[in-house]
């Protein structure tokens, strides 16, 4: 009997601790978002927030956005949407583009990753995935294909001209 009631006052005491540190307004506390494989698993079944076909002048070849049979996806999990202009940490938006006859069958995401992770272009992390949702590997060098500047920063610098925090769609 003793020790249960021990264990209820530890039980509030440490529910205090963690309700004070939770109203405790530290700006340094960063929130940090580390997406593994199963992140993305059945995004298909997410949101789907923009179906885009043909050509797009913005796009070039990239996302094979120059090629007339392709349809570009767009899935935003839980359908999230920035507020005051910035994404929650933990937002993640994957888009699929692909042809009929699947010669194009690209898979390409972004995580707001959050805690300074790439303070120059708004803490998001760009991946490359397969079409399960895993993560792709890059053949030729064996490493996971994600990061703060994947493809030699290409995502990061076309993205930078998105219209709410480096995204275009909405
Ligand atoms: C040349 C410019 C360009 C490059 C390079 C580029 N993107 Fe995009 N991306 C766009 C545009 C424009 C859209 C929205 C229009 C569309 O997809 O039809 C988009 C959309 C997206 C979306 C959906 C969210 C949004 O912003 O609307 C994701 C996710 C995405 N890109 C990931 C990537 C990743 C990962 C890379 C690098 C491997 C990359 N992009 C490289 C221009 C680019």
């Amino acid at each position: 009997m003793k020790s249960s009631v021990l264990f209820k006052i530890t039980l509030v005491l440490a529910l205090v601790v963690s309700l004070q540190s939770c109203s405790d307004d530290d700006e340094d506390v960063k929130q940090e978002f580390v997406a593994d494989d199963s992140s993305f698993s059945n995004f298909m079944s997410w949101k789907l927030e923009a179906t885009n076909q043909g050509p797009d002048p913005a796009l070039g070849g990239a996302h094979a956005g120059n090629d007339e049979s392709v349809t570009r996806k767009i899935y935003y999990k839980d359908g999230v949407s920035a507020v005051n202009g910035e994404f929650p940490v933990g937002t993640i938006i994957v888009k699929h583009s692909s042809n009929p006859d699947q010669s194009v069958n690209e898979f390409t995401a972004m995580v707001k990753r959050g805690n300074d992770f790439s303070p120059n272009g708004g803490d998001w992390e760009w991946f490359m995935l397969n079409a399960d949702g895993s993560i792709a590997t890059d053949p030729s060098s064996g490493m996971k294909m994600r990061g703060a500047s994947l493809m030699n920063g290409m995502c990061l610098q076309c993205h930078s001209a998105g219209s709410v925090d480096y995204t275009f769609t909405k």
